[in-house]
Order: structure tokens, then sequence, then C-alpha cells
């Protein structure tokens, strides 16, 4: 349990002394959403247990060439067993909130309503029902990448229109069986990363080096099915449950590497639109992609000899049904780049890396972490707040995830997590109180050590030692999550 010195920390205890001067002592709104996050592939295990469908990355993760160390997640936390244990730890940070993620394939094992794997439903029932009793809110991702494999096997997946009648299909069962207790709904979690990596590269599963075109048709695909999803929600569930849905999008903030050069700033509004705006644009806008996405893509299109252009367009009537189609914005942010204009390249990319033209790269002053593509620049996350507040209208947003990893074997002393948390959450404190960026709760990632895909258990990111060599997967507390207790009890930071 945590218990104890609440004082282990100095605080501010962070970057550098110009920071510790800004420092904002200062406390959050009052319903403030303090949450952690995890989700099924990562932790679940019991991959093939009571009826559960094979996913793809139960498929991907088999191939052991293709993750760290030949690593799966076959057990990872056991959290299919262990999952009062989650709750547990939960209750001792005094959380609010879990957002967890629903195995489509533990529901429906081929993918579609045809046959409803009902050991899965008491499972999510059990979980859920424990939450409530716990006093904790269920916040229930429904795509956290781990498709059936049926679907991909059957018509490509995220490449084919089809999916997005079995995704609704597979979001209104969710609303059906759990929305009488679950009021807090993400439909799809980072589709820029399914798109971009799981159709434009080998990364993550299904590991499909694109042609300049699928991690589009995916995008598209995706962008519709979450709108479809939204629309069952608001037509038949609404008014009865009275809950809302929204979609979590990943983002770096691109910082400008001279603020007062115009093409670099550009270039970091260039990059922000083809990372965020793919998505954003089309749900909170106007249902379409943004302007300079279109234009550049089209025009490489026709420099490169494409008939019509790769990015893929959204009929009007279509433009329509995807418009408006989320009640906030969930944000998963963990780093930032410099951004700057990259020479023009005009061959066909695999994916769209070079559809964008920018470059981006990282200060080597910035404090790095267990993973390469994270380095702690806290003050990106308020400029990126504020560029989405002006961006999206002033929208309600919900951070859905932003953590630090550390390679294994981690000390419990992690003081690096402690450190990127601590400066993390007072940034955002500052977007709401100085910027008034409509701000309503923030998400750890993770709750506990688990299965960081590729990478498979040596990049931590968990608030809670897992020891996966264990049989009993016990979970320890690390600094941070007594850190984190404390900035949750104070709702903020006290001088
Ligand atoms: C993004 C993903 O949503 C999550 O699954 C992953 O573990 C973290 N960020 C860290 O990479």
């Amino acid at each position: 349990s945590i218990g104890g010195d609440s004082a282990f920390y100095v605080y501010p205890n962070i970057y550098n002394d110009a920071e510790r001067d800004t420092f904002l002592f200062d406390t959050f709104p009052e319903d403030f959403m303090w949450s952690s996050a995890t989700s099924a592939y990562q932790i679940e295990g019991g991959w093939n247990e009571d009826g559960k469908g094979v996913s793809i990355w139960d498929e991907f993760s088999h191939d052991p060439t293709l993750i760290y160390g030949g690593q799966s997640g076959d057990v990872a936390c056991d959290s299919y067993h262990k999952w009062r244990d989650d709750i547990e730890i939960l209750k001792e940070m005094k959380l609010k909130a879990y957002r967890f993620s629903i195995s489509w394939s533990r529901l429906l094992p081929d993918g579609t309503v045809n046959s409803i794997n009902e050991a899965g439903i008491r499972y999510y029932n059990e979980l859920i029902d424990g939450l409530l009793e716990a006093n904790i809110v269920p916040v229930v991702t429904l795509y956290h990448w781990d498709l059936p494999l049926n679907l991909h096997k059957k018509y490509g997946g995220w490449l084919n229109v089809a999916i997005v009648q079995d995704f609704n299909n597979f979001a209104k069962l969710c609303f059906m069986r759990f929305g009488d207790r679950v009021k807090n709904w993400i439909t799809l979690n980072e589709p820029w990363v399914v798109a971009q990596l799981g159709y434009g590269s080998f990364v993550k599963a299904p590991g499909i080096l694109g042609d300049g075109m699928k991690t589009y048709i995916a995008a598209h695909n995706l962008i519709k099915a979450h709108a479809a999803a939204w629309h069952t929600y608001d037509n038949e569930f609404r008014a009865k449950q009275g809950g809302i849905v929204g979609i979590s999008l990943n983002c770096d903030w691109a910082e400008p590497y001279k603020r007062t050069n115009p093409v670099d700033v550009e270039a970091s509004n260039r990059l922000l639109q083809f990372f965020i705006g793919w998505f954003a644009h089309p749900i909170f806008v106007d249902g379409d992609y943004p302007e300079i996405m279109k234009t550049r893509i089209d025009n490489k299109s026709r420099l490169q000899g494409y008939t019509e252009s790769r990015l893929p367009k959204f009929t009007e009537e279509e433009k329509q049904f995807i418009s408006g189609t989320s009640d906030f914005l969930g944000l998963n942010h963990y780093t930032t780049t410099y951004t700057a204009p990259a020479p023009e390249d005009n061959s066909v990319p695999p994916g769209w890396g070079k559809d964008n033209g920018v470059q981006k790269w990282f200060n080597k002053k910035w404090p790095g972490s267990g993973s390469g593509w994270l380095k702690g620049v806290p003050w990106g996350i308020r400029r990126l707040l504020e560029w989405l507040k002006e961006e999206y209208n002033d929208p309600d947003i919900y951070i859905t995830e932003n953590g630090f990893s550390a390679r294994e074997p981690e000390n419990l002393d992690d003081t690096g997590r402690v450190q990127y948390y601590m400066s993390y959450i007072n940034e955002v404190l500052k977007a709401i109180k100085l910027d008034g960026v409509k701000v309503k709760g923030y998400t750890a990632w993770s709750l506990m050590d688990n299965f960081e895909w590729a990478a498979g258990y040596s990049e931590r990111f968990g608030l809670y030692h897992v020891d996966f060599n264990n049989p009993s997967k016990p979970r320890r507390p690390k600094l941070s999550a007594k850190l984190y207790t404390t900035i949750v009890e104070n709702n903020g930071f006290q001088e």
C-alpha cells in the first residue's frame, strides 16, 4: 500500500531553474477527472481463454521476429484473472476514473455479431461493476488496436469499407450491454498509429508496408467507423443512457525551430495538420481533411503520375455525416519535436512520411526516456493545448494519455517519471488557469507496466511495477504512483 511520507520529493523538482520560477501552485477545477489507463491486449493475457477469438495482435506477436525478445501479450499482466488487483491499485491512488479497452475478439470471436461470447461479456461486466463499487468511473475504449483476425483475413480489416458496419455492430453491442453503467466512451485509440504504423510500416499489426495509399485508405475507414458509432450512440442510446462519446487522437507538439522564421512556423502548422488534423479536421470542423493535406497530396499524386489523388475523398453526404461527431477531444500526448521545412521529395512514399514536407528532430538537451521517440518537454503540452483550443473552437479536452517510459529493469525510485509527471501536469494546470483551455481530465499512461507493443516488456510506462517473472504478476507502486496520489489528493499543487 502507498501510505507513509508524502513529502518524499521536493517540488518543484523539475528540469531547470527557469521552470522552477514559473511553477504554478494552484488547484484544478473541482470535478477534474483524474485517471489512469491501460488497454486490453497490453494487460489482459488470457489470449485464448473462455472462447476468445484471435486478434491481429495475437497473430503478430506470435511471430517472434517482430517483438522484442520474442515476447507476446499471451499472459501480460494477467488482468483477465487479476482485475481485482487493478481496482485495488486504482483505489490506492485515489483515482476517480479508469480508462481501459474492450477486446473486440473477446466479445465477438470472429469479429461479427453472428456469435457473441458471453464469457467475454461477463468479464467486462464484473470489471465495470467492481469499478463502480469502488466509486471509480469506467472510461471505455472500444478499439485499442486488437482487430479480430478474421476481419483482417476476410476482407483486409481497415483497408475495406466493410469494417465500418462490423465496427458499428460491435460498438452497438457494447452500448447495449454496458451502457447502462458506462457513460464515457472512446471509439478509437490513436487512429494515426493504426493507419500509419499498421498499414504503412511493419512496426504494428497487421504490419503492412503501405504503398503511399493504404495508410490513407485505412484512415478513411477509421474516420467513417468512428462517425458511425457516434451516430449510433446519438440516435439510439444517448437519450436513455446520457453518456458522451469521443475519440483519442495522438499528437506531439511541433515547435517551429525558429519562432521568428515564417517557414518554420508554416512547417509546424503543416505537421500538426498532417498529424492530428488528419482526423480532427473531419470530425471537429467540416467533415473533410485539412486543406493543406488535400492540396499537397493531390499535387504530389499528379506529379507522380497517378490518375487520382492518393488521398481518398469524402462525398458531400459523408462530410455531413462525419462532421461534429465527437463530444470531446481525447488527447494522447507525450513529446515535442522541432520542425522546419524538408526539401521537397516527390518519390512515392511508403505511408505518408514525405507528403507533409516537414523535417523534425529533438533538441539534444531535452531529457530522454526509455523510448527513442519520447523526450520530456513539458512546455510542449501547454502549447499544443492552446493550439487545439484555437483550431477546434474551444472543445472539451480530456487528456487520455500522457506518461514516461524507462528501460527494464527499472528501479521503484523512478525519479525521471516523477519529474515528468510533475512538470507536465503543472503545464496542464497553466493551460487551464492561464490560457482558459477546457481540459476536463488527465489520464496517466499507464496504471502499471505492460506489453509495450513491438518493444515487449522492455519499455516500462507503469505507475506500478509489474514483476513479469513471477507467475502471480505482483503490482508494486513506484515513487511516481505516490507523487500522482498526492497531486490527486490535493487536486493540484500546494506550496
Ligand atoms: C500510445 C498507446 O495508446 C499505448 O497503447 C502505448 O502503450 C502508449 N502510447 C505508449 O507508447
